[in-house]
Protein backbone atom coordinates (compact mmCIF):
# COMPACT_ATOMS: atom_id res chain seq x y z
CA UNK A 1 0.00 0.00 0.00
CA UNK A 2 1.64 3.36 -0.82
CA UNK A 3 1.00 6.57 1.18
CA UNK A 4 3.04 8.15 3.91
CA UNK A 5 4.41 5.98 6.77
CA UNK A 6 2.62 5.82 10.37
CA UNK A 7 4.94 5.72 13.23
CA UNK A 8 2.46 5.79 16.37
CA UNK A 9 3.63 5.21 19.76
CA UNK A 10 1.86 5.66 22.85
CA UNK A 11 3.20 6.64 26.62
CA UNK A 12 1.29 5.10 29.38
CA UNK A 13 1.59 6.25 32.64
CA UNK A 14 0.18 9.50 35.65
CA UNK A 15 0.08 11.70 32.76
CA UNK A 16 0.55 15.58 33.59
CA UNK A 17 -0.88 18.65 31.96
CA UNK A 18 -1.17 22.60 32.30
CA UNK A 19 -4.64 23.56 32.04
CA UNK A 20 -3.89 27.15 33.22
CA UNK A 21 -1.45 29.58 34.85
CA UNK A 22 -0.47 28.58 38.25
CA UNK A 23 0.67 32.09 38.69
CA UNK A 24 -2.83 33.79 37.53
CA UNK A 25 -4.93 30.99 38.59
CA UNK A 26 -5.34 28.89 41.86
CA UNK A 27 -1.93 26.44 41.08
CA UNK A 28 -3.58 23.37 41.93
CA UNK A 29 -6.30 24.56 38.79
CA UNK A 30 -3.95 24.99 36.79
CA UNK A 31 -2.66 21.39 36.63
CA UNK A 32 -4.79 18.35 35.49
CA UNK A 33 -4.05 14.55 35.22
CA UNK A 34 -4.97 10.90 34.35
CA UNK A 35 -3.22 8.39 36.94
CA UNK A 36 -3.57 6.14 34.77
CA UNK A 37 -3.27 8.07 31.17
CA UNK A 38 -1.96 7.57 28.00
CA UNK A 39 -0.22 10.36 25.19
CA UNK A 40 -1.08 8.74 21.86
CA UNK A 41 2.08 10.33 19.32
CA UNK A 42 2.21 10.06 15.44
CA UNK A 43 5.37 11.48 13.84
CA UNK A 44 6.50 13.65 16.74
CA UNK A 45 3.31 15.11 17.75
CA UNK A 46 1.08 14.36 20.30
CA UNK A 47 -2.56 13.38 18.83
CA UNK A 48 -4.42 12.32 22.12
CA UNK A 49 -4.03 12.72 25.71
CA UNK A 50 -6.69 11.14 28.17
CA UNK A 51 -7.87 8.04 30.46
CA UNK A 52 -5.41 5.13 29.15
CA UNK A 53 -8.73 2.68 29.43
CA UNK A 54 -10.76 4.75 26.58
CA UNK A 55 -7.70 5.72 24.42
CA UNK A 56 -5.96 2.44 23.99
CA UNK A 57 -8.76 1.27 21.94
CA UNK A 58 -7.79 3.79 19.25
CA UNK A 59 -4.66 2.80 18.73
CA UNK A 60 -3.89 1.17 15.29
CA UNK A 61 -2.16 -2.47 15.35
CA UNK A 62 0.87 -2.51 15.48
CA UNK A 63 1.50 0.58 18.00
CA UNK A 64 4.27 0.48 20.51
CA UNK A 65 2.45 1.33 23.58
CA UNK A 66 6.02 2.30 26.45
CA UNK A 67 4.62 1.13 29.97
CA UNK A 68 5.09 3.66 32.77
CA UNK A 69 2.24 3.16 34.82
CA UNK A 70 3.29 4.01 38.46
CA UNK A 71 5.42 6.69 36.86
CA UNK A 72 4.91 10.49 36.26
CA UNK A 73 4.57 11.87 32.72
CA UNK A 74 5.70 15.29 32.19
CA UNK A 75 6.42 17.55 29.28
CA UNK A 76 10.17 17.28 28.58
CA UNK A 77 12.19 20.08 30.55
CA UNK A 78 12.94 23.58 28.79
CA UNK A 79 16.68 24.90 29.85
CA UNK A 80 16.39 28.22 28.41
CA UNK A 81 19.64 28.97 29.38
CA UNK A 82 22.45 27.12 29.64
CA UNK A 83 26.37 26.95 28.41
CA UNK A 84 27.15 23.94 26.75
CA UNK A 85 31.22 24.56 26.83
CA UNK A 86 31.23 25.42 30.21
CA UNK A 87 30.10 21.69 31.57
CA UNK A 88 33.74 21.19 31.83
CA UNK A 89 33.93 23.57 34.70
CA UNK A 90 30.52 23.04 36.41
CA UNK A 91 31.89 23.29 40.16
CA UNK A 92 34.54 25.47 39.97
CA UNK A 93 35.76 26.97 43.60
CA UNK A 94 35.49 30.42 44.92
CA UNK A 95 35.08 33.29 42.59
CA UNK A 96 32.14 35.32 41.92
CA UNK A 97 30.62 36.66 38.42
CA UNK A 98 33.68 38.34 36.85
CA UNK A 99 36.59 36.30 38.37
CA UNK A 100 34.63 33.14 37.63
CA UNK A 101 34.73 34.37 33.93
CA UNK A 102 38.07 35.06 33.80
CA UNK A 103 39.52 31.99 35.78
CA UNK A 104 37.52 29.06 34.50
CA UNK A 105 35.13 29.78 32.09
CA UNK A 106 37.44 31.77 29.02
CA UNK A 107 40.04 29.28 29.37
CA UNK A 108 37.43 26.52 28.44
CA UNK A 109 35.62 28.30 26.02
CA UNK A 110 38.88 29.18 24.06
CA UNK A 111 39.25 25.48 23.28
CA UNK A 112 35.69 25.22 21.08
CA UNK A 113 37.44 26.38 17.69
CA UNK A 114 38.42 22.62 17.39
CA UNK A 115 35.33 20.94 16.16
CA UNK A 116 36.23 17.40 16.95
CA UNK A 117 36.65 18.71 20.65
CA UNK A 118 33.27 20.83 20.39
CA UNK A 119 31.38 17.84 19.04
CA UNK A 120 32.50 15.55 21.55
CA UNK A 121 31.43 18.66 24.17
CA UNK A 122 28.02 19.32 22.45
CA UNK A 123 27.46 15.16 23.06
CA UNK A 124 28.24 15.09 26.46
CA UNK A 125 26.14 18.35 26.94
CA UNK A 126 23.49 16.66 25.69
CA UNK A 127 23.60 13.55 27.46
CA UNK A 128 23.69 15.26 30.74
CA UNK A 129 20.49 16.92 29.69
CA UNK A 130 18.93 13.69 28.11
CA UNK A 131 19.27 12.09 31.66
CA UNK A 132 17.29 15.02 33.40
CA UNK A 133 14.82 15.21 31.03
CA UNK A 134 15.69 18.85 29.32
CA UNK A 135 14.17 18.34 26.05
CA UNK A 136 14.65 21.67 24.61
CA UNK A 137 17.20 24.29 25.82
CA UNK A 138 18.33 27.68 24.76
CA UNK A 139 22.19 27.44 24.60
CA UNK A 140 25.53 29.93 24.70
CA UNK A 141 28.28 28.68 22.36
CA UNK A 142 31.26 30.13 22.19
CA UNK A 143 32.87 32.99 19.67
CA UNK A 144 34.01 30.23 17.41
CA UNK A 145 31.10 28.84 14.84
CA UNK A 146 32.66 25.71 14.70
CA UNK A 147 31.24 25.52 18.37
CA UNK A 148 27.56 26.37 16.53
CA UNK A 149 27.95 23.94 13.96
CA UNK A 150 28.75 20.91 16.74
CA UNK A 151 25.98 21.76 18.72
CA UNK A 152 23.37 22.11 15.97
CA UNK A 153 24.69 18.77 14.26
CA UNK A 154 24.77 16.74 17.49
CA UNK A 155 20.89 18.15 18.57
CA UNK A 156 19.69 17.03 15.01
CA UNK A 157 20.67 13.78 15.32
CA UNK A 158 17.85 13.40 17.86
CA UNK A 159 15.45 16.25 15.93
CA UNK A 160 15.53 18.01 19.13
CA UNK A 161 14.20 21.67 19.51
CA UNK A 162 17.48 23.77 20.35
CA UNK A 163 17.85 27.58 20.20
CA UNK A 164 21.58 28.31 20.16
CA UNK A 165 23.71 31.06 19.27
CA UNK A 166 27.61 31.80 18.64
CA UNK A 167 28.68 34.41 21.23
CA UNK A 168 29.71 37.76 20.37
CA UNK A 169 32.69 39.72 22.21
CA UNK A 170 34.81 42.14 21.02
CA UNK A 171 36.26 43.27 24.00
CA UNK A 172 37.08 42.72 27.83
CA UNK A 173 37.92 39.33 26.43
CA UNK A 174 41.09 37.47 25.61
CA UNK A 175 42.26 38.16 22.23
CA UNK A 176 41.85 34.22 21.63
CA UNK A 177 37.94 34.91 22.40
CA UNK A 178 37.55 37.99 20.74
CA UNK A 179 35.61 38.75 17.55
CA UNK A 180 34.90 42.25 15.88
CA UNK A 181 31.82 44.09 15.20
CA UNK A 182 32.43 43.13 11.83
CA UNK A 183 32.96 39.15 11.62
CA UNK A 184 30.59 38.89 15.00
CA UNK A 185 27.84 40.14 12.82
CA UNK A 186 28.69 38.25 9.64
CA UNK A 187 29.67 34.97 11.33
CA UNK A 188 25.87 35.30 13.32
CA UNK A 189 24.08 35.87 10.02
CA UNK A 190 25.63 33.08 8.22
CA UNK A 191 25.02 30.72 11.20
CA UNK A 192 21.50 31.76 11.18
CA UNK A 193 20.97 31.34 7.37
CA UNK A 194 22.12 27.87 7.84
CA UNK A 195 20.77 26.82 10.63
CA UNK A 196 17.56 28.39 11.57
CA UNK A 197 14.19 26.47 11.44
CA UNK A 198 16.25 23.28 9.70
CA UNK A 199 14.53 20.83 11.69
CA UNK A 200 14.12 21.97 14.88
CA UNK A 201 16.66 23.77 15.46
CA UNK A 202 16.57 28.14 15.98
CA UNK A 203 19.11 30.14 15.69
CA UNK A 204 19.46 32.92 18.83
CA UNK A 205 21.73 36.01 18.05
CA UNK A 206 23.87 35.76 21.60
CA UNK A 207 25.96 38.70 22.22
CA UNK A 208 27.09 37.31 25.80
CA UNK A 209 26.37 40.49 27.56
CA UNK A 210 26.84 44.52 27.62
CA UNK A 211 30.76 44.28 28.83
CA UNK A 212 32.05 42.10 26.08
CA UNK A 213 30.46 44.05 23.36
CA UNK A 214 31.29 47.63 21.51
CA UNK A 215 28.83 49.79 20.95
CA UNK A 216 29.24 49.73 17.66
CA UNK A 217 28.81 45.13 18.07
CA UNK A 218 25.66 45.87 20.15
CA UNK A 219 24.63 48.65 16.96
CA UNK A 220 25.51 45.36 14.32
CA UNK A 221 23.13 42.89 16.56
CA UNK A 222 20.63 45.06 16.70
CA UNK A 223 20.83 44.87 12.70
CA UNK A 224 21.04 41.55 12.43
CA UNK A 225 17.81 41.20 14.63
CA UNK A 226 16.31 43.39 12.75
CA UNK A 227 17.10 41.95 9.50
CA UNK A 228 16.08 38.39 10.49
CA UNK A 229 13.04 39.22 13.09
CA UNK A 230 12.20 35.15 13.08
CA UNK A 231 15.52 34.88 14.41
CA UNK A 232 15.91 34.74 18.57
CA UNK A 233 17.98 36.63 21.00
CA UNK A 234 19.68 35.75 24.11
CA UNK A 235 22.40 37.80 26.46
CA UNK A 236 22.86 38.96 29.86
CA UNK A 237 21.57 41.33 32.33
CA UNK A 238 21.89 42.74 36.08
CA UNK A 239 23.42 39.45 37.64
CA UNK A 240 26.07 40.69 39.70
CA UNK A 241 26.90 44.16 41.83
CA UNK A 242 30.41 44.71 40.54
CA UNK A 243 28.68 43.79 36.86
CA UNK A 244 25.85 46.34 37.57
CA UNK A 245 28.52 48.66 38.20
CA UNK A 246 30.65 48.47 35.12
CA UNK A 247 28.32 48.66 32.83
CA UNK A 248 27.73 51.91 34.32
CA UNK A 249 31.19 52.80 33.87
CA UNK A 250 31.25 51.49 30.08
CA UNK A 251 27.85 52.96 28.84
CA UNK A 252 27.62 56.21 31.21
CA UNK A 253 25.00 57.53 28.50
CA UNK A 254 22.73 55.07 29.43
CA UNK A 255 19.54 55.29 32.02
CA UNK A 256 20.27 51.66 33.17
CA UNK A 257 21.27 47.98 32.03
CA UNK A 258 18.10 47.20 30.20
CA UNK A 259 18.85 50.92 28.27
CA UNK A 260 21.77 49.78 26.68
CA UNK A 261 19.80 46.90 25.25
CA UNK A 262 16.72 48.94 24.95
CA UNK A 263 19.00 51.94 22.82
CA UNK A 264 20.10 49.03 20.36
CA UNK A 265 17.04 47.14 19.67
CA UNK A 266 17.79 43.75 21.80
CA UNK A 267 14.37 44.06 23.11
CA UNK A 268 11.60 42.04 22.74
CA UNK A 269 9.82 38.97 21.97
CA UNK A 270 12.10 36.31 21.46
CA UNK A 271 15.15 37.75 23.39
CA UNK A 272 15.77 35.91 26.69
CA UNK A 273 17.91 38.11 29.14
CA UNK A 274 19.85 35.99 32.01
CA UNK A 275 19.17 36.50 35.29
CA UNK A 276 17.89 40.24 35.79
CA UNK A 277 18.25 40.14 39.62
CA UNK A 278 18.68 43.96 40.25
CA UNK A 279 16.04 44.97 37.60
CA UNK A 280 14.30 48.56 38.39
CA UNK A 281 10.92 49.50 38.16
CA UNK A 282 12.13 50.98 34.92
CA UNK A 283 13.67 48.09 33.52
CA UNK A 284 11.08 45.95 34.40
CA UNK A 285 8.26 48.06 32.82
CA UNK A 286 10.44 47.74 29.64
CA UNK A 287 10.68 44.15 29.77
CA UNK A 288 6.84 43.64 29.67
CA UNK A 289 6.14 46.32 27.46
CA UNK A 290 8.39 44.78 24.82
CA UNK A 291 7.60 40.91 25.07
CA UNK A 292 11.31 40.83 26.76
CA UNK A 293 11.85 37.82 29.08
CA UNK A 294 13.72 36.38 31.60
CA UNK A 295 15.69 33.28 32.62
CA UNK A 296 15.61 32.52 35.92
CA UNK A 297 19.13 30.74 36.81
CA UNK A 298 18.41 29.86 40.94
CA UNK A 299 21.74 27.23 41.16
CA UNK A 300 24.15 29.75 39.32
CA UNK A 301 22.61 32.45 41.34
CA UNK A 302 23.39 30.88 45.05
CA UNK A 303 26.70 29.08 43.30
CA UNK A 304 28.12 32.55 41.85
CA UNK A 305 26.79 34.44 44.62
CA UNK A 306 24.71 36.66 42.97
CA UNK A 307 21.86 36.95 44.55
CA UNK A 308 17.81 36.32 44.89
CA UNK A 309 15.91 36.75 41.79
CA UNK A 310 12.35 37.73 42.80
CA UNK A 311 10.42 35.15 40.41
CA UNK A 312 7.03 36.12 42.41
CA UNK A 313 7.11 39.79 41.92
CA UNK A 314 8.04 40.00 38.49
CA UNK A 315 4.40 37.72 38.07
CA UNK A 316 2.44 39.18 41.01
CA UNK A 317 2.10 42.87 39.34
CA UNK A 318 0.19 44.83 36.73
CA UNK A 319 3.61 44.21 34.30
CA UNK A 320 3.81 40.88 34.55
CA UNK A 321 6.79 39.66 32.59
CA UNK A 322 7.95 36.27 31.44
CA UNK A 323 10.02 33.84 33.34
CA UNK A 324 11.49 30.42 32.66
CA UNK A 325 14.08 28.29 34.23
CA UNK A 326 17.26 27.57 33.92
CA UNK A 327 20.44 25.51 34.71
CA UNK A 328 22.64 28.12 33.64
CA UNK A 329 25.50 25.39 33.14
CA UNK A 330 28.64 25.66 34.23
CA UNK A 331 27.41 28.60 36.50
CA UNK A 332 25.02 26.84 37.74
CA UNK A 333 25.80 23.42 39.69
CA UNK A 334 23.29 21.27 38.30
CA UNK A 335 21.98 19.57 35.54
CA UNK A 336 19.16 18.00 37.18
CA UNK A 337 15.94 20.63 36.58
CA UNK A 338 14.16 19.30 40.35
CA UNK A 339 17.14 20.48 42.06
CA UNK A 340 16.67 23.78 39.75
CA UNK A 341 13.09 24.08 41.11
CA UNK A 342 14.34 22.99 44.62
CA UNK A 343 16.66 26.30 44.79
CA UNK A 344 13.81 28.59 43.03
CA UNK A 345 12.19 27.42 46.37
CA UNK A 346 14.97 28.07 48.30
CA UNK A 347 15.31 30.95 47.07
CA UNK A 348 11.83 32.26 47.31
CA UNK A 349 11.96 31.18 50.97
CA UNK A 350 14.84 33.26 51.60
CA UNK A 351 12.60 36.22 50.20
CA UNK A 352 9.33 35.66 52.68
CA UNK A 353 7.41 33.61 49.99
CA UNK A 354 6.91 29.76 49.16
CA UNK A 355 7.08 29.27 45.62
CA UNK A 356 3.90 26.56 44.85
CA UNK A 357 5.01 23.10 43.50
CA UNK A 358 2.80 23.21 40.75
CA UNK A 359 4.29 26.84 39.93
CA UNK A 360 7.79 25.69 39.68
CA UNK A 361 7.15 22.80 37.39
CA UNK A 362 5.11 25.65 35.12
CA UNK A 363 8.38 27.47 34.74
CA UNK A 364 10.48 24.51 33.95
CA UNK A 365 7.77 23.62 31.08
CA UNK A 366 5.80 26.14 29.73
CA UNK A 367 7.05 29.18 31.16
CA UNK A 368 10.65 28.64 29.63
CA UNK A 369 9.01 27.61 26.34
CA UNK A 370 7.03 30.81 26.52
CA UNK A 371 10.56 32.80 27.17
CA UNK A 372 10.97 31.58 24.08
CA UNK A 373 7.75 31.85 22.14
CA UNK A 374 7.56 28.08 21.70
CA UNK A 375 4.55 26.90 24.66
CA UNK A 376 2.43 26.31 21.29
CA UNK A 377 4.71 23.29 20.26
CA UNK A 378 6.85 22.94 23.49
CA UNK A 379 6.38 22.73 27.39
CA UNK A 380 2.99 20.92 27.32
CA UNK A 381 0.98 18.06 26.59
CA UNK A 382 -1.76 18.78 24.53
CA UNK A 383 -2.91 17.33 21.15
CA UNK A 384 -0.95 18.87 18.37
CA UNK A 385 2.37 19.59 20.46
CA UNK A 386 5.42 18.40 19.82
CA UNK A 387 6.03 14.72 21.70
CA UNK A 388 8.41 15.66 24.01
CA UNK A 389 8.32 14.15 27.54
CA UNK A 390 10.44 13.71 30.60
CA UNK A 391 9.54 10.33 32.79
CA UNK A 392 9.83 11.02 36.40
CA UNK A 393 10.01 7.95 38.94
CA UNK A 394 8.09 9.29 42.14
CA UNK A 395 10.31 6.19 44.31
CA UNK A 396 14.15 6.31 42.83
CA UNK A 397 15.54 6.67 46.40
CA UNK A 398 15.08 5.03 49.68
CA UNK A 399 14.71 8.54 51.67
CA UNK A 400 12.02 9.47 48.85
CA UNK A 401 10.16 6.47 48.75
CA UNK A 402 10.09 6.75 52.73
CA UNK A 403 8.97 10.06 52.45
CA UNK A 404 6.20 9.55 49.56
CA UNK A 405 4.64 6.34 51.91
CA UNK A 406 3.51 9.65 54.31
CA UNK A 407 1.50 11.29 51.47
CA UNK A 408 -1.01 10.58 49.19
CA UNK A 409 -2.00 13.60 47.34
CA UNK A 410 -0.26 15.09 44.23
CA UNK A 411 0.65 18.21 45.26
CA UNK A 412 2.81 16.91 47.61
CA UNK A 413 3.93 14.19 45.32
CA UNK A 414 5.44 16.98 43.02
CA UNK A 415 7.42 18.84 45.82
CA UNK A 416 8.55 15.99 47.14
CA UNK A 417 9.81 15.04 43.78
CA UNK A 418 11.33 18.65 43.17
CA UNK A 419 12.90 19.28 46.87
CA UNK A 420 14.45 15.69 46.77
CA UNK A 421 14.78 14.49 43.30
CA UNK A 422 17.69 14.39 40.91
CA UNK A 423 18.48 12.77 38.27
CA UNK A 424 18.17 9.10 39.57
CA UNK A 425 14.27 10.19 39.38
CA UNK A 426 14.94 10.70 35.76
CA UNK A 427 13.42 7.29 34.15
CA UNK A 428 13.18 8.06 30.43
CA UNK A 429 13.25 11.20 28.54
CA UNK A 430 11.63 11.40 24.55
CA UNK A 431 11.95 13.92 22.19
CA UNK A 432 10.12 13.87 19.13
CA UNK A 433 8.43 10.96 19.98
CA UNK A 434 11.70 8.73 20.74
CA UNK A 435 13.41 7.81 23.46
CA UNK A 436 16.65 9.58 23.92
CA UNK A 437 17.44 8.26 27.49
CA UNK A 438 16.32 4.97 29.71
CA UNK A 439 17.56 4.71 32.98
CA UNK A 440 17.49 1.00 32.79
CA UNK A 441 19.67 0.83 29.84
N1 LIG B 1 27.57 36.87 32.19
C1 LIG B 1 28.29 36.92 31.07
N2 LIG B 1 28.71 35.69 30.69
C2 LIG B 1 28.26 34.84 31.61
C3 LIG B 1 28.37 33.43 31.77
O1 LIG B 1 28.99 32.72 30.98
N3 LIG B 1 27.74 32.90 32.86
C4 LIG B 1 27.03 33.67 33.73
N4 LIG B 1 26.44 33.08 34.77
N5 LIG B 1 26.93 34.98 33.60
C5 LIG B 1 27.53 35.57 32.55
ZN1 LIG C 1 24.67 32.45 31.45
Amino acid sequence: MQGTVRTVTALRGHVLQFCGDPFCDNPSDALVDWSDGLVITENGKITAVGDAAELIKSLPEGAVVHDHSGKFILPGFVDCHVHYPQTEVIASYGAQLIEWLNTYTFPAEAKFGDMDYARRAADVYLQQSFANGITSASVYCTIHPESVDALFEQAARHNMRVAAGKVMMDRNAPANLRDTAQSGYDQSKALLEKWHGKGRALYSITPRFAPTSTPEQLEATGALWKEHPEALLQTHTSENRQELEWVGELYPEHPDYVGVYEHFGLLGKGSVLGHGIYLNDREKALLHETGTSIAHCPTSNTFIGSGLFDVRGSHFTHQPIRVGLATDVGGGSSFSMLTTMRTAYEIAQLQGYSLHPVQAYYLATVGSAKTLYQDDKIGNIKVGMEADFAVIDPLSTALIRHRMSYTNTLIEQLFIQMILGDDRAIAATYIDGKCVFSKST
